[in-house]
């Protein structure tokens, strides 16, 4: 049986009287590809914040190959090799796609300043291998960009930090189908590439269904229940919860 990598533990999270989350506990393990997914408002990016440590009023335990993580900064989790994206974009749009690279290996790799043109002459070798198949080019602003291709310049960027768990919010949102499946082919074949870890929090039962084993279902801040994506987009309470409302 592979070991446990990342694991929630009991989360509570209240937040002004207001429960977000209640009890919700799940794990990862090596090489896991797994979807936590629930109706908007159901506290996903929550979950995710808690885990990246964004989110510090929680109760309960985050744990990392067994290390709590409760008392890190969110700009330390990079040390552990776990990589988040954002809902909405974490990109600097008026900076070029190269420049968003360096950023995003900096906060990775702590490079002591003799060594940052090495860094980023590596950064810039591997950003070119990245971007083989794609019509982005390393100099192009990001705002000038479609939100595609955007989705792609940020989960590239979080490649380049050699995530050990890749956590990304909604990356299919707001992209046609096309784009969708190009997003599932490229994380798959990352995947086998780079040997991650990945929790992917998306609205999309095909999405999910095509790229998890496991889907953990959120509702109003409890988890509902998990399993196989067959499994689990057949259950009656997850259709009610979910499905019955969204667009699919
Ligand atoms: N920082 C915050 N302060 C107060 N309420 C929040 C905060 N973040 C999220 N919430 C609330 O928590 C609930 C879950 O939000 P969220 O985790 O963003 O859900 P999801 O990602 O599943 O759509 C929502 O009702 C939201 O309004
Ligand atoms: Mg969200």
């Amino acid at each position: 049986m592979k070991a446990n990598q990342l694991q929630v533990k009991q989360i509570r999270l209240n937040i002004g009287g207001v429960s977000i989350l209640n009890d919700v506990s799940f794990s990862l393990s090596e090489g896991d590809r797994v979807g936590l997914v629930g109706p908007n408002g159901a506290g996903k990016t929550s979950v995710i914040n808690c885990i990246t440590q964004f989110e510090k009023r929680y109760q309960g335990e985050v744990t990392f190959s067994n290390k709590l993580l409760n008392k890190e900064n969110p700009q330390d989790l990079p040390k552990y090799k776990i990589i988040r994206t954002f809902q909405n974009l974490g990109l600097f749009n008026e900076l070029t796609v190269l420049e968003n690279f360096y950023i995003a290996a900096h906060q990775s790799f702590e490079s002591k300043l003799k060594n940052v043109f090495k860094l980023e002459k590596e950064v810039k070798q591997e950003a070119l291998t990245l971007l083989e198949h794609e019509s982005i080019n390393l100099h192009d602003i990001v705002s000038d960009l479609s939100y595609g291709q955007q989705k792609i310049v940020e989960f590239l960027c979080a490649l380049i930090q050699r995530p050990s768990v890749l956590i990304l919010d909604e990356p299919a949102a707001g992209l046609n189908d096309f784009e969708k499946n190009r997003m599932i082919e490229m994380i798959l074949k990352k995947q086998q590439e780079l040997n991650f870890s990945l929790l992917v929090v998306e609205h999309d039962v095909n999405f999910v269904s095509t790229l998890c084993q496991n889907v953990v279902v959120l509702q109003s801040g409890e988890l509902l229940c998990s399993g196989s994506p067959e499994e689990v987009f057949k259950r009656k309470e997850v259709i009610q919860a979910w499905i019955g409302e969204s667009n699919v």
